[in-house]
């Protein structure tokens, strides 16, 4: 076990605002399963849980005063930071202290209480801060007018936009007494000209000395408003200091770099016009591959059929028919890919044995012949994506792990990354041409 705090933490001077020492957070997935296939597990002794370490040991101090960007891509664990560092989370290994009041901005809608109307949430949450019933009097008309949301101030909040909700949260936040700001992306939420006003006040509060931990995946603006980056990469630190070099090696690892291995595939991908990049004009090599994407992926690679009669109704209770890829979807289902299943679970990344097994659909292959080859270690006969699998690697689709006893895996149930996906789809469409 992690041992506590106060011997870990004997370097904090009281000038510290923030002290992050080896910090570790696991978090455990629960996969979905039918009552029997959990019945199945258990008796077989298996765990149907697995967990992700969305942080590996992270360490910083921040000074009072300081204002941090957080920078990393999706998913490299900024946003569970920033919970820990506020305490909404607790951390499995490792320790934090911080000085001062703390308030964060860190999902839209926190620590609000649905049946409260806006007037209530302001006491709440400004006590909740730390501050008087007369300190909260004093300032409550300077709150609203800041969060310019007069006319909704007696609705209960449960009927907010979340526009709203930032408004209102983000102006308690700089009208009370707080020393350390986290702010994540939320900022995003709001409209250019609110934007422009909160950043103005960040300003300020930094100004007048308070501490600032900001997240925004607008590089030019965190550039400009903090003076240190620290770049999370997979739940570790990467870089730590100062923010502009910071921004520059975060834009570095945007690019596919030219001696990256599978630049071949990826900018065969994009030129396909198979991935339109992340949404920032870059590729995430790194990013695991959604459910979703995929069907966007394999309806392109198809050269995007029209889908016609598209439902009215969705076929997936989790897939809304004004989901940007819901024709994908549909495309999908009809072409048997996905099952009758009633849940598409849109947003999971895709898993290396549901690639084999849409990739296998999508080829038709004929999966009742006997499967020749070396079986994977990690998937036994009786798995339901065993032949799927057997025959990406008969196709000389996919590439495999070796363990030190020299067994090879396959890793069933790992995510596959962009990267990955470029060369299994690149190694399929050029199957027949391929030496
Ligand atoms: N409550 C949770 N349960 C399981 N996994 C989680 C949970 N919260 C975050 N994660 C995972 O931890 C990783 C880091 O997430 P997050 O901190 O939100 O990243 P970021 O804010 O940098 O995009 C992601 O892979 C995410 O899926
Ligand atoms: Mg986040």
């Amino acid at each position: 076990m992690p041992k506590t705090s106060e011997t870990v933490l004997t370097d904090v001077t009281p000038t510290t605002a923030i002290a992050v020492r080896n910090v570790r957070k696991t978090f455990l997935l629960r996969h979905t399963h039918s009552l029997k296939e959990s019945f199945v597990a258990k008796v077989r002794g298996k765990t149907i849980a697995s967990t992700f370490d969305a942080l590996k040991g992270v360490d910083f101090t921040v000074e009072a005063g300081e204002s941090v960007a957080l920078l990393g891509f999706n998913g490299s664990g900024k946003s569970t930071l920033l919970k820990l560092v506020s305490g909404v989370l607790r951390p499995d290994g490792g320790a934090i202290r911080t000085r001062g009041r703390i308030a964060g901005l860190i999902e839209v809608g926190a620590g609000f209480h649905p049946d409260l109307s806006g007037r209530e949430n302001i006491y709440l949450n400004a006590a909740i801060l730390g501050m008087t019933k007369e300190e909260i009097d004093a300032r409550f008309d300077d709150i609203v007018t800041f969060s310019e949301i007069e006319k909704f101030i007696d609705t209960e909040v449960k009927h907010y936009s979340s526009g709203m909700f930032l408004r209102l949260a983000f102006s308690v936040a700089i009208h009370t007494e707080v020393d350390i700001l986290l702010i994540d992306e939320i900022l995003s939420v709001g409209d250019e000209p609110f934007q422009k006003k909160c950043l103005a006040r960040i300003r300020e509060l930094h100004e007048a000395g308070r501490t600032l931990v900001v997240v925004s995946h607008d590089l030019d603006m965190v550039a400009q408003l903090c003076d240190r980056g620290i770049l999370l990469r997979g739940g570790e630190v990467l870089y730590d200091g100062p923010a502009t070099e910071a921004v520059v090696q975060m834009r570095a690892l945007y690019d596919v770099p030219n001696e990256h291995p599978y630049r071949r595939e990826m900018t065969w991908m994009a030129l396909k016009g198979i991935t339109r990049g992340s949404g920032h004009g870059r590729f995430e090599p790194e990013a695991p591959v959604l459910r979703e994407q995929m069907a966007a992926f394999l309806h392109r690679l198809a050269g995007e059929p029209r889908v016609a009669d598209l439902p009215a109704s969705s076929p997936f209770v989790d897939v809304l028919t004004e989901h940007v890829f819901y024709p994908a979807i549909v495309w999908l289902q009809r072409q048997g890919i996905v099952g009758e299943e009633h849940t598409f679970e849109p947003s999971k990344p895709l898993t290396r044995e549901q690639m084999a097994v849409f990739l296998a659909r999508y080829a038709e292959a004929d999966l009742s012949d006997e499967l020749g080859g070396d079986p994977f270690s990690d998937v036994p006969a009786d798995h339901p994506a065993a032949r799927a699998i057997a025959w990406v690697a008969e196709k000389d689709l996919t590439w495999t792990y070796e363990d030190e006893d020299g067994s090879r895996r396959f890793a069933p149930d790992e995510p596959v990354l962009r990267e990955q996906v470029a060369v299994f789809l690149h190694r399929y469409a050029h199957r027949d041409t391929r030496a």
